[in-house]
C-alpha cells in the first residue's frame, strides 16, 4: 500500500471518488461532477492526504484553514484561525488497519508546524475522534415550531423589511449577512469565498436538491437578516396544514430574528416549521405567547474541537470575569501537542495564557478543557474526561471563568 501526500491535482477525481464511494455515494451518481467540482477548483495539494492500494484510492483526508467564532470581551466575540479536518473516509475493504490512525497524526503535526492552535472537525460518529484528541465542543439543536397554535404567532414584521431574493442579488448580499451574524456566537465557522457560490448555484457551480426560497431582511443599516425554507408536506383539503423547513436561518440583529420568526410563523396553510442547527437556547421561546409551541426535537454534537498550542488557544478568547487559574493540562493522545503546566490570567478585555512553574490549581485533560473551551460545557460537567481540583475553589472559578453569555452554536458544515 502507498501514502499518497501530497496529493496531486491529477489525483484529486479519483480522490473524490473515493470520498464518494464511502460515504454513501458513488461516482456514478448525477451529482458526482458538483462533488467534483466542489472539492477540485480549490485543491491544494499539501492539505489532502491518501493511501493507494492496486492503482485505487482507498482512504481519504484532507484540511482546510477556517475561522472559528470564540468568546470576546463582554459577549462580544474573536476570531481564530483553525485547522478543519474534513474529507475523511477509509474504504470498508481497508478499514481498521491503522490508515485513518496515520492520516490523523501527520495531518495534526502539519497543523501544529503551521501554527495552528485549535483543529476542528465535524464527526460523523461520535466514538471516532476522541482518540485523537477531539471533543464535542458545540451542539447544534432541531426544533418543530407549531405555528398555528393559539399564542404560538409574533406581531407581524413591519411591512417592507422582508423581501423575496434569489440569484446574483443574493450572492452578492448573503456572505456579508452570514459574516455579520457569525461573530454574535461562539462556534461559528466561517463560509470563505466560493461557500455561496456553491450553495446559490452561482459562477457555474450547478444546483442540487429541491432549491429553497430566500427572504432577505433589511434594516434600518441595509441588510442584516436571511431566511431559507422549502415545502416538506403540502396541505390538504381536509384542513390539515403544511410543514416546511428552515435550511437556513442567520440573524445579524435582534430586529432581524424577530422579524424572520414572524414571517415563520405567518407563512399561509404551513402548521409546522421545523429548524435545524439552531442554538440551545434559542431566544424566541422568551418572546411566544406560549413557549410551548416551539418543541426541541433533538439535540446533537456540531463541533468537535482539539487544542494543539495551549497558551495560544487561551489567550486567543477572553473570560466572564478576571482571575488566575494554574492548569496542569495532559493530553494522551497522539502527538501530545497540550501537555503543560500554565497559569491562565484573565484581565477585563485581554488574557494571558503561559508556561509556569507554580502550583497547579486544577489538573485536566485536553480533552475536558477543549470541550469547554468555547463556553457550552462546564469543566465541571467534563470532569469523566479528567478533571482534579487540587486547589479548593478552583473549578468553580474556572467554570465562571469560562463560561460564555450564549450557547455555542457552529451553522456551517465542512
Ligand atoms: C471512520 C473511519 C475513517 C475509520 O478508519 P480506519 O482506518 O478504519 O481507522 P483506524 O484503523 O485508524 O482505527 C483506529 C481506531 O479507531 C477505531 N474506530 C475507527 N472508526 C471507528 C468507529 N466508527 N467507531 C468506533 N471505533 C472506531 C478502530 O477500531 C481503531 O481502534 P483500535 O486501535 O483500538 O483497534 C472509517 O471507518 C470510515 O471511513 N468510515 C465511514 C466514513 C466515515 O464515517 N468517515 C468519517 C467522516 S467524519
Amino acid at each position: 500500500m502507498e501514502r499518497v501526500h501530497p496529493v496531486s491535482k491529477d489525483d484529486s477525481r479519483a480522490w473524490v471518488a473515493a470520498l464518494a464511494t464511502t460515504l454513501l455515494g458513488s461516482p456514478y451518481d448525477d451529482d458526482f461532477p458538483r462533488r467534483v467540482d466542489r472539492w477540485t477548483r480549490e485543491w491544494i495539494p499539501e492539505r489532502a492526504w491518501a493511501y493507494r492500494d492496486h492503482g485505487r484510492l482507498v482512504a481519504t483526508l484532507a484540511t482546510e484553514s477556517r475561522m472559528l467564532t470564540v468568546p470576546g470581551p463582554g459577549g462580544s466575540t474573536r476570531e481564530l484561525e483553525s485547522d478543519a479536518l474534513t474529507g475523511v473516509t477509509v474504504a470498508a475493504t481497508h478499514r481498521r488497519q491503522g490508515l485513518l490512525t496515520t492520516m490523523i497524526g501527520d495531518s495534526l503535526r502539519a497543523a501544529k508546524e503551521r501554527g495552528d492552535a485549535i483543529a476542528i472537525l465535524i464527526a460523523a460518529e461520535w466514538p471516532i475522534y476522541g482518540r485523537y484528541g477531539y471533543a464535542p465542543a458545540a451542539f447544534g439543536a432541531e426544533y418543530t415550531y407549531h405555528s398555528k397554535r393559539p399564542f404560538a404567532a409574533l406581531p407581524a414584521a413591519p411591512p417592507g423589511s422582508l423581501r423575496q431574493v434569489e440569484g446574483d442579488e443574493l450572492g452578492k448580499i448573503a456572505p456579508a449577512v452570514f459574516d455579520a451574524a457569525r461573530v454574535l456566537r461562539p462556534g461559528q465557522v466561517d463560509r470563505p469565498h466560493p461557500w455561496w457560490d456553491r450553495r446559490l448555484a452561482l459562477d457555474g457551480y450547478e444546483p442540487i436538491g429541491k432549491q429553497p426560497n430566500w427572504i432577505l431582511h433589511e434594516g434600518p443599516d441595509g441588510p442584516d437578516g436571511l431566511l431559507a425554507w422549502r415545502v416538506t408536506r403540502d396541505f390538504m383539503l381536509t384542513g390539515a396544514l403544511g410543514e416546511v423547513e428552515v435550511v437556513e436561518f442567520v440573524a445579524a440583529t435582534d430586529d432581524a430574528y424577530r422579524d424572520m420568526w414572524a414571517y415563520l410563523g405567518a407563512i399561509d396553510v404551513v402548521g409546522e416549521v421545523k429548524l435545524t442547527d439552531r442554538p440551545l437556547d434559542e431566544p424566541i421561546r422568551w418572546l411566544l405567547g406560549d413557549a410551548r409551541a416551539l418543541q426541541l426535537t433533538s439535540t446533537y454534537d456540531y463541533l468537535w474541537l482539539r487544542l494543539l498550542d495551549v497558551p495560544a488557544a487561551l489567550s486567543a478568547r477572553t473570560y466572564a470575569v478576571p482571575g488566575r487559574v494554574v492548569l496542569d493540562v495532559h493530553d494522551a493522545s497522539p502527538g501530545g501537542y497540550a501537555t503543560g503546566r500554565f497559569a491562565l490570567e484573565a484581565g477585563g478585555a485581554d488574557a494571558t495564557c503561559t508556561p509556569t512553574p507554580d502550583a497547579a490549581d486544577l489538573a485536566v485533560s485536553q480533552r475536558a478543557l477543549a470541550a469547554c473551551y468555547l463556553g457550552g460545557t462546564r469543566l465541571r460537567h467534563a470532569a469523566p474526561l479528567g478533571v482534579d481540583e487540587l486547589t479548593p475553589g478552583a473549578l468553580d472559578r474556572a467554570d465562571v471563568m469560562f463560561s460564555t453569555p450564549l450557547a455555542p452554536l457552529n451553522q456551517t458544515g465542512f
